[in-house]
């Protein structure tokens, strides 16, 4: 076991709450890692709630005040887990503390947030290290992805094709955060188009260089107000589509939305290559599903490979014998994992997005928006 801790501090103590903290407090127990986690204080603003929630999952003291972490010595690294109005004053604040950030995506609500952002992390020195919880990039199965691209055993890449259907939006569904563009910046783009490019960016290893069109519609104008009688009007759209084309020239479809009935976490990326594909899904997360085209015809369709394999899969070595199956929560614990082993001054299992590189990919949410608002083609040259 690690001698050395880094203190972690959350803010924010619901789904991502909850999500992070269990991740801060199995990494050190699963991986043999050169820095544990201590679980030094968690932030939130339900007082009624946090100081159970605190006990629960045993954060060492809480405090309703977030400010109060960038002062605080037991904290090295401070994790930000609210509303992604939030993430840019929390941040910043964190930053000019000396404290590393790990923060939610979207890493801001706007591309001009973004870059204080990036720019802020870049001011702080090499020393202060930065993280944007992208999760699904530690699923094994896309490790293994990952890692067939970079031997190049899909050739010349055509298509990306990519998809993160839900169903939680319908008209009947309360009002929150998520639905006002103050409080979330944009609605499923945000939400799930920003795994979605990061995600492919990531296996792509490729900047993406236009986008051709977009759509970016509001379907649910208003929304009732839990406990009061009122309803407010919602700013964000309920579905975003666009098209792409990748600097190695492979075109690209990205489709994010929350009002797709019979999808519940329908997080899916296909790419199509000279020789083969590759194709993954979170409801069937340990699964990679690869179609070589070199297969002799009679052979030739979809395998699907169960990615828990010690030696093989990135990540299965720390969890549970051959086919034993790990879950959503998992993808958290290896990122916390990955991020303990850079602070501990070693490599992460595979490669994490920090502040610059999330800037990317928000670059790339900023200019769909723009297509979409403008209904024309837009160059990724063209947006700072
Ligand atoms: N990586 C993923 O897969 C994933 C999944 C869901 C959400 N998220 C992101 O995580 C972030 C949080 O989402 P969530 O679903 O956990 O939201 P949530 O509404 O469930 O929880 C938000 C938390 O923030 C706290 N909070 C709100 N205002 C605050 C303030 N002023 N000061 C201190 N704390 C405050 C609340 O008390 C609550 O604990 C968002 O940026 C969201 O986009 C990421």
């Amino acid at each position: 076991m690690a001698s050395k801790s880094i203190g972690i501090g959350l803010i924010g103590q619901k789904f991502m709450g909850r999500a992070h903290s269990n991740a801060w407090s199995q990494a050190a127990k699963f991986f043999d890692l050169p820095v544990g986690a201590r679980l030094a204080v968690v932030s939130a603003r339900d007082r009624k709630e946090l100081g159970a929630f605190a006990q629960r999952f045993g954060w060492a003291k809480s405090t309703p005040k977030w400010e109060s972490l960038a002062d605080d010595p037991d904290v090295d690294l401070v994790d930000i887990g609210t509303p992604n109005h939030l993430h840019a004053e929390q941040a910043l604040r964190m930053l000019e503390a000396g404290k590393h950030v790990a923060c939610e995506k979207p890493l801001a609500r706007t591309l001009a947030e973004a870059r204080v952002l990036r720019d802020a992390a870049a001011a702080a020195g090499r020393k202060v290290k930065t993280f944007v919880w992208h999760n699904y990039r530690r699923a094994p199965a896309i490790g293994l992805a990952w890692n067939l691209m970079r031997e190049g055993r899909l050739g010349k890449i055509f298509h990306v094709r990519a998809r993160y259907l839900q169903s939680w939006g319908s008209k009947s569904t309360p009002m929150s955060w998520r639905y006002s563009a103050a409080t979330a910046g944009s609605g499923a783009h945000g939400d799930l188009n920003a795994h979605l490019v990061d995600l492919t960016r990531f296996l792509m290893g490729e900047a993406i260089v236009d986008i051709h069109g977009a759509v970016a519609p509001t379907f649910v104008t208003s929304r009732a107000v839990p406990g009061t009688k009122r309803r407010e009007r919602c700013d964000v759209d309920d579905a975003a589509l666009f098209l792409a084309t990748f600097e190695g020239g492979a075109v690209a479809s990205f489709e994010a939305t929350r009002l797709a009935e019979g999808h519940l976490n329908d997080n899916t990326v296909e790419i199509n290559g000279e020789r083969g594909s590759l194709r993954w899904s979170l409801e069937d997360m340990n699964v990679l599903e690869w179609c070589d085209a070199e297969a002799p015809p009679r052979l030739r369709g979809w395998t699907k490979i169960l990615a828990t394999s010690a030696g093989n899969h990135p990540y299965a070595a720390a969890w549970w014998p051959d086919g034993h199956i790990i879950g959503y929560e998992h993808g958290f614990t290896n990122m916390a994992a990955d991020i303990l082993r850079v602070l501990g001054g070693k490599k992460p299992e595979l490669p994490l997005p920090d502040f610059a590189d999330a800037y990317e990919t928000c670059r790339v949410l900023e200019a769909a928006l723009l297509s979409a608002k403008h209904r024309c083609a837009v160059a990724m040259n063209d947006v700072p």
